[in-house]
């Protein structure tokens, strides 16, 4: 598979270096094995993740100097707001300074104790968000999602059948609201298709549950979909966005993705009394309505990046440059959820230990392990992230896959970085038998993967 040319050229430039591997083997003991502890000096590539980490355009720059840091009804909110309706065209939005703080206010005004929130999967903190308001987050991803060689072209599809049985189960009143992630990130960066996503709001409407889109990386989507759903080939990605959201009554989006922006997010409804519910969230929480914990400046450059990230030759670019490390890793028999995803590549930790039982933590040995070999930082998506004990049995339930995602940040990394990554889990893989599990030392009760500690075993 051919490497797509990057559609710019680099006009400043981040030094970065690859220190000795003595210095990586203390920095990993210093930092209790878990990566989310290492100083980034002391990484030499960076794919711990896409959130935040890209490479803002010359225009994004430019919009910058045009922030208006008024604090009531600035320039900077009204051109986001354009950008905002073009693309999206809910009723109302407010911007958020990341996803997170979008998904705490929606899950404060609408999650009661015992309440269900169905999606495809819900990322970390989405889960950790219902969860912390006595909420239980669930997962309906079509079975194909589980199985890391199925090519399904749309493996993050939610499965309509599960979900009606699961709301007629539960019964529609406790489902303060149902969504569904686009792509499914915490299952490997899948898309949905519009298909789905159209029987998914069909489904939710005909139980008057409101559907909501965790929308980080739709643009992504639009453009799996533009590729792979018979019909859309000359659909523009911005014509299926507003198919897609036109079946939504609201979505939040950590615009740290799609947006290209370093920070921001935002929380967009269609309901006017809940929009005024969320006003006042806000207010409370993250800042006034027009600019919702960001500086104006941060505003302008999303209302460009929102923009930028649904260009096609970027896309085209994007979803090239992923499926080129998938193609490279292939080549190195590395087993990793197919096909490949639009913003990472999710190494198939389970499959490629297999001597490592899920208690010992197979994902958090690869990571450890890449970053000892090359430098390179990685995110565990497994039993450390998710494994939580049954609040009945208080027996461990634990992931059906144990995943190491390579996060690709935008507009940052070039062919050569990805030879690098390629090579070295090519020779990990090698040794990939004499690696051994690790036992936690230290963990909180909620989201612990960003704190645990670990000792090799
Ligand atoms: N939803 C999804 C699907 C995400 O991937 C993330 C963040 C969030 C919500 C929360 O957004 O970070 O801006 O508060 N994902 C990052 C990641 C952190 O590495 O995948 P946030």
């Amino acid at each position: 598979m051919r490497y797509p040319p990057e559609p710019f050229r680099i006009k400043v430039v981040e030094p970065i270096q690859l220190i000795s591997p003595e210095a990586r083997r203390l920095a990993m003991q210093a930092a209790g094995y878990n990566v989310f502890a290492l100083r980034s000096d002391d990484v030499f590539i960076d794919l711990l993740t896409d959130s935040g980490t890209g490479a803002m355009s010359q225009e994004q720059w430019a919009a910058i100097m045009r922030g208006d840091e008024s604090y009531a009804g600035a320039r900077s909110y009204f051109r986001l707001s354009e950008a905002m309706s073009e693309i999206f065209g809910f009723e109302h939005f407010v911007p958020t300074h990341q996803g997170r703080a979008a998904e705490n206010i929606l899950a404060n005004l609408l999650v009661k104790p015992g309440m269900y929130v169905p999606s495809n999967m819900h990322f970390d903190t989405t889960e950790g968000n219902i969860l912390a308001r006595g909420g239980r987050p669930t997962n309906l991803v079509i079975d194909e999602a589980f199985d890391p060689t199925n090519l399904h072209p749309f493996k993050g599809n939610m499965d309509i059948a599960k979900l009606r049985a699961f709301i007629q189960q539960v019964g529609p009143k406790n489902i303060p609201f149902g969504a569904i992630t686009l792509t499914n990130n915490a299952g490997g960066g899948q898309p949905v298709s519009l298909a789905n996503i159209r029987a998914v709001s069909e489904t939710y409407h005909e139980f008057g549950i409101p559907f909501f889109i965790d929308s980080c990386r739709y643009a992504e989507n639009a453009y799996f979909i533009k590729l792979r759903e018979p019909g859309y080939a000359n659909k523009s990605t911005l014509e299926i966005a507003r198919e897609i959201f036109a079946l939504a009554d609201g979505a939040w989006m950590s615009a740290k993705k799609d947006g290209m922006v370093n920070i921001g997010g935002f929380l967009a409804v269609r309901d006017n009394d809940l929009f005024q519910m969320i006003c006042s969230e806000l207010i409370l929480r993250e800042g006034f309505i027009s600019y919702g914990g960001l500086a104006g400046r941060d505003l302008d450059a999303l209302a460009v990046g929102l923009r930028e990230g649904l260009d096609e030759s970027y896309l085209h670019y994007r979803l090239g440059q992923t499926a080129y490390l998938g193609a490279r890793l292939k080549e190195n028999n590395i087993p990793f959820i197919e096909p490949s995803g639009g913003h990472a590549i999710y190494v198939d930790a389970g499959h490629l230990l297999p001597h490592i039982p899920q208690a010992e933590f197979p994902g958090i040995a690869l990571a450890a392990n890449l970053y000892l070999a090359g430098g390179i930082r990685a995110v565990e998506i497994g039993s450390v992230m998710f494994a939580h004990s049954n609040p009945e049995t208080g027996e461990m339930v634990y992931p059906k896959l144990e995943l190491v995602r390579l996060a690709i940040p935008r507009r940052v990394y070039t062919q050569a970085h990805f030879d690098y990554i390629a090579d070295v889990l090519g020779e990990l893989a090698q040794s990939a038998a004499s690696l051994r599990g690790y036992r936690l030392t230290y963990a909180p009760a909620l989201l612990r993967h960003f704190t645990a500690r670990f000792e090799p075993l």
